[in-house]
């Protein structure tokens, strides 16, 4: 595991998400009550969740609507037991940082 800047200060706007590419993963950086890090790819058809409509912790998938806690992975509908992998996010004086 290793620290990475993903993001300069102030880039991910306030309850919402941004996709970042790091180490060749998709990763959605959200910006809800502090950073949260999760795989980007949706489990069901690999849409993009950091566009996703927050509410609280929870993304909606944008393409249909399935929805994942940010903080721990975990998908809320249909599958049980599949969590997307989650990573420490970090706001430090220059940047976001993603443990990697
Ligand atoms: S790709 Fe996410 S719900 Fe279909």
């Amino acid at each position: 595991m290793a620290w990475k800047k993903v993001a300069e200060k102030n880039e991910i706007e306030k309850g919402k998400g941004k996709e970042y590419i790091v180490d060749g993963k998709k990763i959605a950086i959200f910006n809800q009550d502090g950073y949260h890090g999760v795989d980007a790819l949706c489990v069901h058809q690999d849409g993009s969740i950091a566009p996703g409509r927050l509410d609280g912790h929870i993304v909606e998938c944008p393409l249909h609507f399935w929805h994942y806690n940010i903080k721990t992975g975990e998908l809320l509908d249909f599958l049980k037991g599949v969590k997307l992998q989650t990573y420490k996010v970090e706001a430090r004086a220059d940047g976001v940082y993603v443990d990697i």
